[in-house]
């Protein structure tokens, strides 16, 4: 059905698709929210483009505007076209697909609501032969999320099965899963009165994209990487996810979550995880989550007193990012003036465990940076003796991280890659060292368009595969470790020194211009150990 030009390719043969839903109808509540356009229908049309969708299948939208099942399907079409990066929109393709979308109008917080929903799903049953498969998708605010659980059980739409039953009915949930520990725990508690784990998928978009899933298979389907993958061979680890974009029309929501719940918590925590957890036992979905699970344990927690030189927040200033002038963040719309939210945040993390003990962690996030980038770099441990450490002049002793040549790069995005970093010998009569980089590109190699996060992760989420969902004890593992810093930030205001740190000493906010690599003090905290944030 999709135009499959790199079946050519080599590298693409004999690998299958096989991976086809049973027949299910899909509820999504928030249906006319921006998650909505943007990725969540954009991603269903790609499945169906690629024949990966059941014949059997039917889209309920539901929010609380009035709309036709026709203005909900034009919207979507309208959506569909403007977001999908490289599916190419057939008319005929959209005529076929959208006669399985359909919408309703309801309230979220009314029992009745519910009660009608239940006869349109039965409805769609006999019309689509879903066969009772309901799944319901979370798109709202998180204010709604249990106020929807609980009316979803009220009127009897979900109920929990026993492991051994068939996953049916299910629930997917959009981060972010509580706003601390404490309403995380409560969530929680709701979403498990309801339902069990197994009908539960809190997405975190970021273990669907194809670089981070890869990380698994480049450390345990390589035989080369492991034995260096520890403490003797690896000096730090550090993880950058930039972004060049501001909160956007995301104010109100951004003035409550900032950078370290935004990003942090989830999405960089899922990387720390994959690229330090150990070899699962098995790839069955519980084997891997129970690995990343372990190495948030491991994390060595944050100290009262030493709080300050394990992280460092920013806000962006005005500046100009790529060239065009931007505005800074306490002149965003639905920002204070006066607003403390962090727009970037830094931390470094040890994890307390044999393989990674006394490697520090550097990890960064932040909102109008120099460049949209996201990567893992594993910087390995300088040579034991330098033998061309007096050559001098050579490019690559004048570099800042010269006496440690060897890093392996994992890009995340853009230009989803791997690349490792070694020095070589330039040639000449003299021995001149320089620094070389072996690059495998995803685009390149495979010659294949790279399915979208939300594209991987909604089919996993109709399949019933939970291996690339947060579990609930990796959720609240990591609300665990950051609940001290989110309390510490809460209460410190920047530029009032704290006393809670040796090095760093917060300046009053903004503290970085936009198109920069965040606030000084995230260089600081680095400084101290002697190392500095790759130049990107
Ligand atoms: C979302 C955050 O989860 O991830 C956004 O809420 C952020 O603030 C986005 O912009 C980044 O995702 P990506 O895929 O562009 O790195």
């Amino acid at each position: 059905m999709v135009q499959t030009a790199m079946a050519d390719n080599p590298l693409m043969l004999g690998l299958p698709d096989e991976k086809r839903p049973e027949p299910f109808a899909l509820v999504i509540f928030g249906a006319h929210g921006d998650l909505t356009k943007r990725k969540l229908l954009p991603a269903i049309y790609a499945l169906y483009v690629q024949d990966l969708l059941p014949d059997n299948f039917a889209i309920l939208g539901q929010s609380r505007t009035a709309k036709t099942d026709e203005e909900f399907r034009n919207s979507m079409k309208d959506a569909v076209i403007k977001y999908s990066e490289d599916i190419e929109f057939d008319e005929n393709t959209w005529e076929r697909f959208s006669k399985s979308l359909y919408y309703r109008a309801g309230d979220s917080k009314q029992l009745d609501s519910y009660k009608e929903m239940k006869v349109t799903l039965s409805e769609l049953q006999e019309k689509h032969g879903t066969m009772g498969n309901n799944i319901f998708y979370l798109s709202t605010p998180p204010s709604l999320y249990m106020p929807i659980v609980k009316m979803l059980a009220e009127s009897g739409l979900a109920y929990s099965r026993k492991t051994t039953e068939p996953a049916w009915p299910r629930v997917v949930v959009e981060k972010p899963f509580g706003h601390d520990l404490q309403s995380s725990i409560e969530l929680d508690a709701i979403l498990h009165d309801v339902l069990n784990e197994h009908q539960i998928y809190r997405i975190d978009h970021y273990l669907g994209k194809e670089t981070v899933q890869n990380i698994m298979c480049f450390r345990f389907a390589n035989s080369i990487f492991e034995p260096i993958w520890n403490r003797e061979f690896v000096d730090h680890i550090q993880i950058t996810s930039a972004e060049t974009i501001g909160v956007e029309d995301r104010g109100a929501y951004y003035e409550e979550a900032g950078a370290l719940r935004d990003m942090i918590q989830n999405h960089l925590m899922q990387l720390v995880a994959l690229v330090a957890m150990e070899p699962p036992i098995s790839l069955d979905p519980e084997s891997t989550r129970d690995e990343r699970v372990k190495v948030l344990k491991a994390i060595r927690p944050f100290s009262p007193d030493t709080i300050d030189d394990f992280a460092v927040r920013g806000q962006y200033d005005e500046g100009f990012v790529l060239g065009n002038k931007a505005i800074r963040y306490r002149d965003e719309k639905n920002v204070s003036p006066e607003s403390c939210r962090e727009t970037f945040a830094a931390m470094k993390l040890y994890i307390d465990n044999w393989r990674w003990a006394g490697v520090p962690i550097y990890m960064r996030s932040g909102k109008r940076l120099a460049k949209r980038l996201t990567e893992i770099a594993i910087q390995f441990r300088k040579p034991p003796k330098l033998l061309f450490d007096q050559l001098g002049g050579s490019v690559f002793n004048k570099e800042s991280q010269a006496e440690a040549p060897n890093v392996l790069v994992m890009k995340i995005q853009p230009d989803d890659g791997i690349s490792l970093k070694f020095a070589t010998k330039q040639p000449g009569p003299t021995t001149q060292i320089r620094s070389l980089t072996m690059d495998f590109r995803y685009g390149t190699a495979f010659g294949s368009r790279t399915p979208s996060a939300y594209e991987r992760l909604i089919l996993d989420s109709l399949t019933g595969d939970p291996s690339l969902f947060a579990r609930s004890d990796f959720v609240e593992a990591s609300w665990k470790l950051y609940q001290p810093l989110i309390e510490h930030w809460e209460k410190a205001i920047p530029g009032k020194s704290t006393g809670k740190g040796r090095v760093v000493e917060h300046r009053p906010f903004p503290n970085y211009d936009s198109g920069s690599w965040g606030p000084a003090e995230s260089d600081e905290m680095l400084a101290v150990e002697g190392h500095v944030w790759r130049e990107l």
